[in-house]
């Protein structure tokens, strides 16, 4: 049976009116066709935690298409429908995000061996779900709004730091929940609990990864290298020997996971500074992740993966130029800016940190950040127009005089308009004496 409490202490004083509100709606909306109705798993489990959450899971006994659609009506906002999954998103005017799922019991095709009789709708809607801190439901009728309802223990494991299983068969049925276990792990800083670790193991040791998709796998991997700080689930994919899933000729050690913590640290100096620059985080720890590994096994981790071309040329081409800068860098240090400016501009933000990351030297790495900082968007003042004015014939050598002013730029030999178009003439004159 479930254990069942009454939240809505906790409700109001950890959620803004405004999801409050929302949530009223959504179980106003469930009353009015009927229907009960239950917000659960990721959105549950992070109030139970203090955490913020992005999104709301409904879970509606009935059919939730139906009822997505009166609350679009209701909240004047639109309404996606997946008629194959009874599933259904109801988008608000302010772009919020409301996933509806439809717990009918004559949707579940339960697999075979789990004991799913004598369960209701949304029973068994949990059960289905990987981790028990992922099965917690909260009631949204009217009638016992704020309603906590656990029928898997999820309080007891939130309470007790512990990423557990519903049922043995659950890495049979999608063995990408075991990246997803560390994920979690991870993230909330948990422990993945005595059989469910058993259950990795096996699964790892029975290789039930070998139907599963690169895409997939590639999928979950990359969100584990987007949280905050990715470092303990790589150590544990290395103590699972979950590596060696991914592909056998890739070594997570512990030099792997130090340079990591560099990854880290960049990260953490670039976002400080501009919190406005996206990048692609995840890249920044995957090219560290394969460095060492020969160009052949990166190219099959690239192709296992699908990785479109863009992000391929990203990991593998940029990345062995990124290594051979690097090693010029440091040989040629110290350089003039304009030298550390044509050395490192041909890079963008991923291969900077990456390269930050993984300096020997730390004259490099402070190189690095101040092109990073103070050159890389340095541009000269003349236009083509001022060169036309100034009688030069437009073509090829336009290219090449800015490319000096630039130089000059760089290093502080011009400052002003006035200064960079005297400079202009002087080149110009040793270039066409008269
Ligand atoms: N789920 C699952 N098995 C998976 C993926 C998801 O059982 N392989 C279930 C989980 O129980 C989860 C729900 O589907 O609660 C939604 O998954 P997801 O969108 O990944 O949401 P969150 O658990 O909220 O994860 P995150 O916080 O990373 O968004």
């Amino acid at each position: 049976h479930a254990k069942k409490r009454n939240i809505l202490p906790f409700i109001n004083e950890r959620l803004s009116p405004d999801i409050i509100e929302l949530l009223r709606d959504i179980g106003r909306a469930g009353d009015e066709m009927g229907l009960d109705l239950f917000v659960v798993g990721g959105f549950v489990r992070d109030l139970m935690l203090y955490r913020k959450s992005d999104d709301i899971d409904i879970v509606v006994e009935g059919d939730g298409i139906a009822f997505a659609k009166h609350l679009a009506v209701m909240k004047q906002g639109r309404c996606n429908t997946h008629r194959e999954f009874c599933t259904a998103v109801v988008i608000l005017p302010c772009g919020f995000k409301i996933d509806v799922a439809s717990s009918r019991l004559e949707y579940y095709k339960a697999p075979a061996a789990l004991p799913t009789v004598e369960m209701s709708s949304i029973k068994l809607d949990l059960f289905r779900r990987d981790f028990t801190i992922n099965t917690l439901a909260i009631r949204l009728n009217q009638e016992g709004f704020g309603t906590l309802i656990d029928f898997f223990g999820g309080q007891r494991d939130i309470k007790d730091k512990s990423i557990r299983i519903i049922h043995n068969l659950s890495f049979v049925e999608d063995p990408t929940r075991v990246f997803r276990a560390i994920k979690f792990a991870n993230r909330f800083n948990f422990t993945i609990g005595k059989l469910t670790s058993n259950l990795i193991k096996n699964a790892i040791r029975i290789d039930f990864f070998k139907n599963l998709s690169g895409l997939r796998v590639f999928s979950e991997l990359k969100q584990i290298l987007e949280e905050e700080n990715p470092i303990s689930a790589i150590e544990l994919l290395n103590e699972y020997h979950l590596d060696k899933v991914i592909h056998p000729g890739l070594i997570l050690d512990s030099s792997v996971i130090s340079l990591m913590e560099s990854v880290k640290k960049a990260l953490a100096w670039h976002d400080l500074l501009y919190l406005d620059i996206q990048y692609a985080r995840w890249a920044v720890y995957f090219m560290v992740m394969i460095r060492r590994c020969p160009v052949k096994v990166i190219d099959e981790i690239c192709n296992k993966f699908r990785l479109p071309p863009r992000q391929k040329n990203m990991v593998l081409r940029d990345r062995i130029r990124a290594d051979d800068r690097l090693y010029l860098l440091e040989k040629s240090l110290p350089c003039k800016n304009s030298g550390l400016y044509h050395i490192l501009s041909i890079f963008k933000t991923e291969q900077i940190l990456y390269m930050i990351a993984t300096a020997k030297k730390e004259e490099a790495r402070k190189a690095i950040s101040f092109y990073y900082t103070q050159l890389k968007d340095v541009t000269p003042l003349i236009r083509g127009k001022d060169l036309l004015t100034m009688g030069i014939k437009p073509g090829p050598a336009y290219r090449d005089i800015m490319q000096k002013v630039l130089d000059a730029r760089l290093d502080g030999l011009v400052d002003t308009l006035e200064d960079e178009l005297e400079y202009v003439n002087m080149i110009n004159q040793n270039r066409y004496p008269h």
